[in-house]
């Protein structure tokens, strides 16, 4: 059937044919969560953008629509974000039909190819049928371009307090506002970044929203910033701020700005708008810029990180965005039988498992000594290793599989800084599909997200205790994961 290709990830959303890089316009609305993507249908390689356009209920399953946005005579369909306008601002809505509205980049290859500097500018179109159909605004472009090169990734969203869209938009090394009654007509509130933060590529695709921080009734405002290179681990990344938003300018806490994955693959992720209960709900594109057009995978390349929630906690002084996978993905597993365990110092154990490679491997522990590793019968393994002494966890992808296809892809050990991990019982999940794993430590307080291209299942687990003392494993299990595409 559909979706059995080598490295087709099952339970991980991928388009069924062409290219894809980032999430588009994720949005709610009567019961049905979007998913638009940067698409390019015509070959498995970076081309004229369009928004590819998925659907689902529980934003586990997914069922592919047409195409929801072509290029026109303004330019290719570039990164954006989607709202439900609830109050008809845009007076896009009629008969009593309420619009969603699209807001994304215009970039003109024709303004590039003669050598301007204006080439990007912000459009929009709307929906009345809850985002089969769209029809783009007359008056597009609605934000001009000030004479800048890299000038994208409107995220809109409605700000209460203010009655107003808010936009945070892109501009090179840094991060501008505006806001807007009525989607058409945008004012320039402030800007933000410059100096700040990880500047090792251009800022993409920006994300401001308010989160409770958990335990208290204080909210505080989350910047997340995507940056095409100078990620944690090379290539792409995704750092975030921790702040205040008063409605026009943000303001960042006194602490570090932080990494929201440390893996190499999570890139480019926005969050929901309009998610019943407040939710914050996030979605990233599993690959990076270093390598994503040359993985081996066959009719398709890419796929969408696991949706995730997103919280605010404190470690110590520090507020950091926890991120882990939504409940409905755990609604997949065929839960594995759970068992606890001891080992004892330098010990290792072995367990033979068909179908590692759509599986979830967790337990909790106290011991901060140990390694996994993933095998088949060709040797290839993946392993992951938690190092006390130096505080970090560590990936080893350098023979998990094909990785000769480019260079930076399997050349070095990638490496997680876990010094705020709270002393005592910590939580490891691994959720492994055929072409990626994602770690979960202490319930997403830490996170590697990464692609992976064994060449056949792998097939046996080890666990090491490498502590000099015993290793407690509590509710150990090892779980299949149903594919979504059945
Ligand atoms: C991020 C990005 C965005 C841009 C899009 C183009 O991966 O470079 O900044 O809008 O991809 O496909």
């Amino acid at each position: 059937g559909a979706y059995q290709e080598p490295f087709r990830p099952q339970f991980h959303f991928s388009p069924t044919r062409g290219w894809m890089n980032d999430p588009n316009g994720l949005v709610y609305q009567d019961g049905v969560y979007h998913l638009f993507y940067q698409y390019y249908p015509d070959a498995t390689v970076w081309g004229p953008m369009h928004w590819g356009h998925a659907v689902s209920e529980d934003l586990v399953h997914w069922q592919h629509r047409p195409i929801a946005l072509f290029p026109d005579e303004n330019g290719l369909i570039f990164s954006g974000s989607a709202v439900v306008d609830k109050n008809n601002t845009s007076g896009f809505g009629k008969e009593g039909k309420i619009p969603l509205v699209a807001i994304y980049t215009y970039h003109s290859i024709q303004g590039e190819k003669t050598g301007r500097n204006d080439f990007q500018t912000q459009g929009i179109a709307f929906s009345l049928d809850n985002g089969e159909t769209w029809t783009k605004y007359e008056g597009n472009p609605v934000i001009g371009n000030p004479g800048v090169r890299d000038f994208r990734d409107p995220k809109v969203f409605w700000h209460e307090d203010t009655q107003s869209w808010i936009m945070a938009l892109v501009v090179g090394d840094h991060v501008r506002f505006y806001r807007s009654i009525n989607l058409k007509e945008w004012q320039h509130l402030s800007d933000f970044g410059k100096g700040q933060g990880a500047q090792g590529g251009v800022w993409e695709c920006p994300d401001l929203f308010p989160l409770q921080v958990e335990g208290t009734d204080e909210t505080k405002w989350v910047l997340i910033i995507s940056i095409g290179s100078g990620g944690p681990n090379g290539g792409s990344g995704t750092q975030y701020f921790v702040g205040d938003f008063d409605g026009t300018t943000f303001t960042p806490n006194h602490e570090e700005y932080k990494w929201l994955d440390w893996g190499t693959d999570n890139y480019a992720g926005v969050t929901y708008n309009n998610v019943p209960n407040n939710d914050r709900i996030f979605i990233g594109w599993m690959s990076n810029w270093q390598y994503a057009v040359l993985t081996p995978t066959s009719t398709w390349r890419s796929a969408m990180t696991l949706p995730r929630k997103l919280s605010l906690k404190k470690f110590g002084d520090d507020h950091m965005v926890v991120n882990y996978p939504v409940e409905a993905v755990f609604e997949l597993l065929a839960k594995g039988q759970t068992q606890d365990m001891v080992l004892k110092a330098a010990e290792t154990k072995e367990f033979m498992h068909d179908g590692l490679n759509r599986s979830e491997i967790s337990f909790t522990t106290e011991t901060r000594d140990f390694s996994l590793a993933l095998t088949n019968d060709k040797g290839e393994h993946l392993n992951v290793i938690f190092d006390a002494a130096s505080d970090l966890v560590i990936v080893d992808r350098t023979r998990s599989g094909l990785t000769g296809f480019q260079q930076e892809f399997g050349n070095k050990l990638h490496y997680m800084d876990v010094k705020q991990l709270p002393k005592g019982l910590y939580e490891v999940t691994l959720l492994v599909d055929a072409g990626s794993v994602e770690l979960f430590v202490n319930r997403g307080q830490f996170v590697m997200t990464q692609q992976i291209f064994p060449t056949r299942p792998y097939t046996k687990l080890l666990i090491g205790n490498t502590s000099n003392s015993q290793m407690e494993l509590k509710g150990f299990s090892i779980s299949n994961v149903a594919s979504i595409w059945d």
